[in-house]
């Protein structure tokens, strides 16, 4: 079963094609990279997905149903839900409560009101807001604001973030910038336990050390195409895949 299924996806801004005809499809339950140099057209893709922009053609499938018409929030409810390239998080709020604003959010137009004032209801986000706690290893740092933690710790906030409105296909547009290698370890683990517990992830990533000993499937983009698709050792091989790199270093 494809979790998310591309058909001839296309973007234009004015006359510049920035997805041009991107076909490809994403396995449930895969951790799946989508990788190609700066300008190749990653974010536009992530935001063509989860309906931030209508594509110029094409069609975007969420587990076999089209949602190309929906809008963000109903795709949202049905899943798809996606990190942010920069960090996007409330920054003088502590940790804790960061978490529990992303519950909120993502409960909106699900419950009433009065239902998320209700105290069995806190009661129960309280008790999620403790387990992404645990789950992202921020427990200790519960308390403090989101501003002071390093950089590497805001951007595992926001995946917490992402996983209070319980994605079953999770975009991170790259997660692993600016961290420590240690940073990357853990968060390299932090995705496979995601993906264990039943989520498929799209991984934006530059680092492809990283990209390379976490994903599946790598499906490499370049001026707005899809370049090539396969496991990491077929891209690593692939001779276009080098020049692409180098072209745009040049
Ligand atoms: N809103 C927009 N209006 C006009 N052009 C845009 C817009 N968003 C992106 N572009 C252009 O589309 C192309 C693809 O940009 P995009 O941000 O998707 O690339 P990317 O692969 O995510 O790059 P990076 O690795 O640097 O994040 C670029 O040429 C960019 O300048
Ligand atoms: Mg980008």
């Amino acid at each position: 079963m494809k979790a998310l299924s591309l058909n001839g996806v296309t973007k234009a801004f004015g006359g510049l094609v920035a997805v041009n005809d991107a076909t490809f499809a994403v396995e449930t339950g895969a951790i799946h990279g989508l990788i190609g140099p700066n300008g190749a057209g990653k974010t536009t893709l992530f935001s063509l997905i989860t309906g931030f922009y209508r594509p110029t053609a094409g069609r975007v499938e969420l587990h076999g149903q089209d949602v190309t018409a929906l809008s963000t929030s109903l795709r949202a409810r049905k899943g798809l839900v996606r990190t942010f390239q920069g960090t996007v998080l409330f920054p003088d709020q502590s940790v804790d409560q960061n978490i529990a604003n992303g519950l909120l959010a993502a409960s909106q137009g699900s419950l009433r009101d009065w239902i998320i004032e209700s105290s069995s209801y806190k009661h129960a986000r309280q008790e999620e807001v403790e387990r992404l706690l645990a789950f992202s290893r921020l427990t200790d740092l519960r308390h403090a604001a989101a501003r002071d933690l390093s950089h590497g710790q805001q951007r595992v906030l926001g995946i917490a973030i992402a996983l209070a409105a319980k994605p079953k296909v999770l975009l991170l547009d790259e997660p692993f910038t600016g961290m420590t290698a240690s940073e990357k370890d853990r968060l390299v683990e932090m995705l496979q336990d995601i993906r264990r517990g039943g989520t498929t992830i799209v991984l934006v990533e530059h680092d492809m050390r990283t990209v390379m000993r976490l994903c599946d499937v790598i499906t490499v983009l370049n001026f707005g195409r899809v370049l090539t698709e396969g496991t990491p050792e077929q891209v690593r091989r692939h001779p276009e895949v080098m020049s692409a790199y180098l072209g745009t270093a040049a």
